[in-house]
C-alpha cells in the first residue's frame, strides 16, 4: 500500500487480528459463540433473564486473557500510527484490550472493553475490572450498596441491540470526511456481518477513498473492497504497511 504525506488511514479490526495471540474469534469453528446463543450472553434481555450465566461467560473470557500478548499485526498498527499521527485512526470491534497493550493511542473501542465493568443503575463511570467472578456469584455495585441499594454490575461491553459508546460513530465519520479521497480504509480480521462496523467500507467509497481487506478467508462483504489480501494477519498486516 502506498502511503504519502496526505494519506489518512482508518483501520477497522475484528477478532481475526487477535486470533494468533490466542483469543478465540466469534464465528469460526471453536469460536466464542459456540455452545451459546448470542442473545443469551450478549444482549440486555439475556442479562436480565440470567445475569449469572452472562457473568460466567465473561468471567471465562477474562480468565482466558491471562498471558495473552499482542502480536506483530497489533504492533504494525502502532508503528503506522507513529508515522501518521493524526492521519491515523483505529476503530476496533475487539474488547480484548490488545491494541492499547501494544501501544496504540488513537483507538475507538466500538464494542467496549472486556476488562471494564459498570453499574446497571448508578452513573459512576465504567471502571477497570479484571475479576473473573466465581460461579454462582453475581457482582454487585459497592457504591449503590453503600446507599442501601442492590444493583448488579455488568461488563462494559456493547451488546446486541445497544447503542455504541457516545461519539464513537461521529468521530469515525468526521475522520472519513476530513480524509476524503486521501482515505485508505483497512479492515483486518472481521467477518463483515455486524453493523455499523460492516458499513464503513461503503462510507469510505462514498468519499472517494480506497479500501483494503486483510482476512484469513473471504468474508460476506468481500466484493465491497478495492484490494483484498487473504492470509493470516501477523504475516499480511506488517507486509501491507512496509
Ligand atoms: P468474527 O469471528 O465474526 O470474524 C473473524 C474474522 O477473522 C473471520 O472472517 C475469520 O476468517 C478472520 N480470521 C480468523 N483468524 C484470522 C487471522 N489469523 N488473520 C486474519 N483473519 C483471521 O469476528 P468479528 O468480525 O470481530 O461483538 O465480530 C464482530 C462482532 O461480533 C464482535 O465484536 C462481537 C460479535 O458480536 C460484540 O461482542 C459486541
Amino acid at each position: 500500500m502506498r502511503i504519502t504525506d496526505t494519506t489518512h488511514v482508518l483501520v477497522l479490526t475484528g477478532a481475526g487480528i487477535s486470533a494468533e495471540s490466542g483469543v478465540p474469534t466469534f464465528r469460526d469453528a471453536g469460536g466464542l459463540w459456540e455452545g451459546h446463543d448470542v442473545t443469551e450472553v450478549a444482549s440486555p434481555e439475556g442479562f436480565a433473564a440470567d445475569p449469572l450465566l452472562v457473568w460466567r461467560f465473561y468471567s471465562q473470557r477474562r480468565a482466558g486473557m491471562q498471558g495473552i500478548e499482542p502480536n506483530t499485526a497489533h504492533r504494525a498498527l502502532v508503528d503506522l500510527e507513529r508515522r501518521l499521527g493524526d492521519r491515523f485512526l483505529l476503530a476496533t470491534q475487539n474488547v480484548d484490550g490488545l491494541h492499547a497493550a501494544a501501544g496504540s493511542e488513537r483507538i475507538i473501542e466500538m464494542h467496549g472493553a472486556l476488562m471494564r465493568s459498570r453499574c446497571t443503575r448508578c452513573d459512576r463511570p465504567p471502571f477497570a475490572d479484571t475479576t473473573a467472578y466465581r460461579a454462582g456469584v453475581a457482582p454487585m455495585c459497592g457504591q449503590c450498596k453503600a446507599r442501601g441499594v442492590d444493583a448488579l454490575l455488568r461488563p462494559d461491553i456493547v451488546w446486541f441491540g445497544e447503542m455504541l459508546p457516545e461519539g464513537a460513530i461521529a468521530q469515525i465519520e468526521a475522520f472519513v470526511r476530513r480524509a476524503g479521497r486521501n482515505l485508505a480504509f483497512v479492515a483486518i480480521g472481521t467477518s463483515g456481518l455486524v453493523h455499523p462496523a460492516a458499513g464503513l467500507v461503503e462510507a469510505a467509497r462514498r468519499v472517494g477513498g480506497t479500501s483494503y481487506l486483510v482476512n484469513l478467508e473471504a468474508p460476506a462483504n468481500v466484493t465491497a473492497f478495492d484490494h483484498v489480501v487473504l492470509g493470516p494477519a501477523t504475516r499480511e498486516v506488517p507486509a501491507l504497511f512496509t
